[in-house]
């Protein structure tokens, strides 16, 4: 039997994280955030002492890493063997540093099977920047998202705020175009949607536009599922 997934592309700050969270409460699917994997090895080579530049080490660092994914009344946590490392997870510097160690060919394949892992019944919902085009590329529904890089700063900026950061807009604005620029232009899995994706520039669109958008392809493939009456709710 085939398991289902959708897959949810697209590049920094474009809500990926916020429409993918929404459709995983709606369906009960799993859920993977590949940016989270490359995001652990980036703090787990800082604890390590790892240099950016040591692509053996950070892949074998890769193959090695004991992550954990937990849900409790707190919310979701992130552990790094035994250490929470959810606040540190979503920092401007964790992403920055999560985007250079994804440009290392080997480091990918190191984590291509522990993404496929995911992909378990009922179905799957998987975000990133390479779900589509790489990572499943047989999924019957792929999205990728798009925003003006303004836009999308104004959005990180404003989530950012809400966690006590004290980075600017003009900082993150700034981090967004670099990351961009290293995310679009590496030579393996770059950040280009899958050719079978369905693009939608969500500048103009509020969170639930989005959303609805996604249920009605989904809708159209057949693809659901239980309590989708819960994605208008939110
Ligand atoms: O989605 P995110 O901001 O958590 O991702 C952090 C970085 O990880 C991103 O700038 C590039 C990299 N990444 C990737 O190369 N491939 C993925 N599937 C997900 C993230």
């Amino acid at each position: 039997m085939t398991i289902p997934c959708i897959t949810i592309d697209g590049p920094a700050g474009v809500g990926k994280g916020t429409v993918t969270q929404r459709l995983v409460q709606a369906t009960g699917w799993h859920y993977l955030n590949s940016g989270a994997l490359y995001r652990l090895v980036g703090i787990a080579a800082g604890r390590a002492g790892i240099a950016f530049g040591d692509e053996q080490a950070l892949t074998d660092l890769a193959l090695r890493l004991q992550v954990r994914f937990t849900l409790d009344e707190q919310g979701s946590r992130v552990w790094l063997g035994d250490d929470d490392v959810s606040d540190e997870l979503i920092t401007e510097q964790t992403g920055a540093n999560a985007s250079k160690v994804a440009a290392i060919s080997a480091l990918r394949l190191a984590l291509l099977q522990r993404q496929r892992d995911f992909l378990q019944l009922p179905g799957l919902i998987a975000e990133g920047r390479d779900m589509g085009s790489v990572v499943f590329p047989n999924a019957p529904l792929k999205i990728f998202l798009d925003a003006t890089a303004e836009t999308r700063a104004d959005r990180r900026y404003k989530q950012l705020k809400n966690t006590g950061s004290g980075d600017s807009l003009r900082a993150v604005l700034t981090e967004i175009r670099s990351r961009d620029k290293r995310d679009r232009e590496r030579s393996v899995s770059p950040l280009i949607p899958a050719e079978d994706a369905i693009l939608i520039d969500t500048t103009a669109l509020t969170v639930d536009q989005v959303v609805n958008r996604v249920y009605g392809l989904c809708d159209e493939r057949q693809l659901f599922v239980t309590n989708i009456g819960s994605l208008n709710q939110q």
